[in-house]
């Protein structure tokens, strides 16, 4: 008996020392900054920093890198209502479309998704999740106006998981409101509609949409490439396939495809559009490689409210990050059958630094998106990952809370201004591990903190694709390295104040 006691105690104050020694293992996390409404934590980078954000760099030795960094905001969450059954609402309708993009995600995989699709031949276009509002951070690029004068600002959404690049165009047969001016091609002596028989109307398009361009001319006028962007719920946009010079930060390209976008439906939330940062030729990323090398990596914040931005970086050099820890790669992993899309290797997984066995842990390509929310995890291992969590936060005596909408594991947190919790970390193929921030592991449900998840959510099935979400990213700097075939991930505060 003693013996058990002693060996008991011996085991617990390891315990203890690990957590104080290790680092990543727990976190705490402030349940006020979750809820986007605390201060903006202080950014630990001083402003002359900020101050050269946008623009080229140059690397110690001379060499010029061209890096252009963007401000990233988060879009949607000033409009996070106060009143707890408007926040409730909001709250379920934002799961309710995660889960849609979620799905929306998963294409030829399952015998579920594919028979919910449309029972024609023709492909249906991978869908973005514009539509379910979910793809909430947005950054501002300019068109046209290549000597500087007549560049139009515009706010677009933030997208891997499409390619091509849109916005709403003048003369709108049919626009959305938007903030920004339209665009108006007219006003540009650098536009330019791409000619028919041109390889990004047939080929270029069909990869990035599902469909090839189709042909037209208006009014004897020249032959136009019409491309049409369909979304399940009836939002789209259509209208002519275009160049014009897009001006990136301080840095402008010349001849950028894009969508000009003269019919345009849909719930895009004030923006002018879109910008398709996926794997396909009319992607931003491959359209930029030859000046920024194919690679782009972002910082999501994890506070939410309206002051704080992250950064948008295109090119390679990292001495634009502000990362804490080094860039730690793995192998990027593309899927045929989903064209846009960016794929890892996820073989392992630890809560709290206790590692977890599932099955389901390697045996499929995990999608990283920016555009859905909650990271989806395979049946078994999200089982694992909750049990494991359950038995770490739940010894702190937490009471248990029901759950809400996706989301199963809940606490009722009430009178806690700080918890302590267990962190995810995921085990990447070449053994990175990446160590998720403490904001991205619980979900503020109720504002008074008596309903608190766990942001993680099981899929249905085995078979489906798993998705590490945007909830999961922040407080990272997650580098897309398109040539290099690469994804890195480093620890990164991103609240930009
Ligand atoms: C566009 O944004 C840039 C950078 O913020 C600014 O300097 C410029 O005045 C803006 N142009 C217009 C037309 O608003
Ligand atoms: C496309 O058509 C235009 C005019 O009809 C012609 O000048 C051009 O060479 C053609 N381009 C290709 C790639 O065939
Ligand atoms: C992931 O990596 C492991 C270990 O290298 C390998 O056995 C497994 O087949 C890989 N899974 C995928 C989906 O590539």
């Amino acid at each position: 008996m003693p013996t058990a006691v002693r060996l008991l105690l011996g085991v617990l104050l390891s315990l203890l020392a690990a957590a104080e020694v290790v680092v990543g293992k727990s976190g705490v996390v402030s349940l006020r900054d979750l809820d986007g409404r605390g201060a903006a934590r202080r950014s630990r980078y001083d402003d002359t920093k900020l101050a050269e954000m946008p623009g080229e760099r140059k690397k110690a030795g001379g060499v010029r890198t061209p890096t252009t960094v963007l401000e990233l905001k988060h879009h949607s969450l000033t409009v996070l209502p106060d009143d707890s059954a408007a926040r409730d609402l909001y709250l379920h309708r934002l799961l309710a479309a995660d889960e849609s993009r979620a799905n929306s995600l998963q294409l030829h995989g399952h015998r579920a998704a594919a028979s919910a699709q449309s029972s024609g031949s023709g492909e249906v276009p991978l869908t973005s999740g514009i539509r379910f509002q979910t793809l909430n951070y947005v950054t501002t690029i300019a068109l046209g106006g290549s000597s500087g004068s007549a560049a139009t600002n515009l706010t677009v959404i933030v997208d891997t998981g499409s390619d091509l690049t849109w916005v709403q165009c003048k003369p709108c047969s049919a626009c959305y409101a938007q903030r920004d001016p339209l665009f108006d091609p007219a006003g540009s002596a650098t536009y330019a509609a791409v000619r028919c028989n041109a390889s990004a109307c047939a080929t270029s398009l069909k990869a990035a949409t599902g469909m090839p361009g189709s042909c037209g001319s208006t009014g004897g006028s020249n032959e136009k490439c019409y491309y049409a962007l369909a979304y399940g719920d009836g939002s789209f946009s259509r209208g002519v396939l275009a160049t014009d010079t897009v001006v990136l930060g301080g840095a402008s390209l010349d001849g950028f495809v894009f969508g000009c976008g003269l019919s345009n439906r849909g719930l895009f939330g004030g923006t002018a559009g879109l910008m398709g940062l996926g794997r396909t030729e009319l992607s931003l990323v491959f359209q930029t490689a030859s000046r920024y090398g194919g690679v782009f990596s972002y910082c999501l914040p994890a506070t939410t409210s309206g002051d704080s931005s992250g950064s948008l970086s295109l090119g390679a050099d990292a001495s634009s990050y502000r990362n804490t820890t080094p860039v730690a790669y793995t192998r990027m992993i593309a899927d045929p059958a989903q064209p846009p899309f960016y794929f890892l290797n996820v073989t392992g997984a630890a809560v709290g630094g206790t590692p977890l066995a599932a099955q389901g842990l390697g045996a499929s390509n995990v999608l990283i998106d920016s555009g859905t929310v909650i990271t989806r995890l395979a049946p078994s291992v999200y089982r694992a990952v909750r049990a494991e969590f359950t038995s770490q936060f739940g010894a702190a005596g937490y009471p248990a809370a029901p759950g809400f909408s996706i989301l199963d594991t809940c606490y009722d947190l009430t009178g806690h201004d700080e918890v302590k919790v267990p962190l995810l970390t995921l085990r990447l193929e070449g053994g990175v591990d990446v160590t998720m921030d403490a904001a991205g592991m619980l979900f503020v449900v109720r504002k008074d903190g008596s309903q608190v998840c766990l942001a993680m959510a099981s899929l249905s099935y085995e078979d489906q694709t798993p998705i590490i979400g945007n909830y999961q990213q922040k407080n990272k700097r997650v580098v897309y390295d398109t040539v290099g075939s690469r994804l890195g991930f480093a620890d990164e505060d991103c609240s930009y104040a």
